[in-house]
């Protein structure tokens, strides 16, 4: 599986979406659609996209009861995205579910990046080491056939050590040097990334916020890919 640099496209419509890729010229990068975009136009926004020759991770998280997310991926399936992801949180029958209903690339939210082992032990009460909750996380994504996990760079190497080099690690969290690092905690640079071993980089603003987003875009590709 090659290594790919997608874009998080957070922006509130279409119109907005369509004039940041402009800015990118002739390319056609991996985008990945959010819950902001994807509740704000629907559907839709994914056939527009798909039209354009973009591939599509839809991020929307899902989490609930195993019916409820089984359903909804058969939904998600139609839409023919590449990839799409659940809160590993969820457990492994809510991800059997889902993996039944998905065969696309399906990965799994083990602990947002915005989020510290503090905060994780205190408010998510989760009394165990943020390691530990991250490859246990890995682990049931595994055995119950996810294609990998969405994680911070810095997890990456102990994701592989647990579930194999095959197993998927897409890390956000990821700032091109001298970018501010807004609400995520814990940050690396493109290159930094690929040393650590992550499979793809979702990068929000460090493109989409760049006074020049086509540079910013091949600067994290040829950082990250070569
Ligand atoms: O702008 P920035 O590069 O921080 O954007 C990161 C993107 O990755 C956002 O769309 C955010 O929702 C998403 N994400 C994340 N941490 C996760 C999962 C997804 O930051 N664990």
């Amino acid at each position: 599986m090659g290594k790919d640099v997608i874009i998080a496209c957070d922006f509130p419509n279409a119109g907005e979406t369509l004039k940041f890729l402009e800015k990118l010229g002739a390319e056609r990068p991996y985008v990945k659609i959010g819950m902001e975009l994807f509740y704000g136009e629907g559907p839709e926004i994914v056939k527009t996209l798909k039209e354009r020759g973009h591939k599509i991770f839809l991020d929307l998280k899902l989490h609930d009861i195993p019916n409820t997310v089984g359903r909804a991926m058969k939904v998600l399936d139609g839409l023919d995205v590449d990839m799409c992801n659940l809160h590993a949180a969820g457990a492994k029958a809510m991800m059997e579910a889902a993996r039944e209903n998905f065969r696309g690339t399906l990965i799994g939210v083990t602990q947002l990046t915005s989020t510290t082992e503090e905060v994780m032990r205190e408010e998510i009460l989760i009394n165990r080491s943020l390691t530990e909750v991250v490859t246990e996380y890995g682990r049931n994504c595994l055995c119950t056939g996810l294609n990998g996990v969405v994680c911070s760079p810095l997890e990456a190497g102990m994701i592989h050590e647990a579930c194999g080099d095959d197993f998927l690690t897409v890390t956000p969290g990821v700032r091109l040097a001298g970018d501010a690092a807004g609400d995520q905690r814990r940050v690396t640079t493109p290159a930094k990334a690929r040393e650590l071993g992550s499979d793809y980089i979702v990068v929000g603003r460090s493109i989409t916020a760049a006074e020049d987003p086509l540079a910013a875009y091949r600067k994290c590709r040829e950082e990250f890919v070569g």
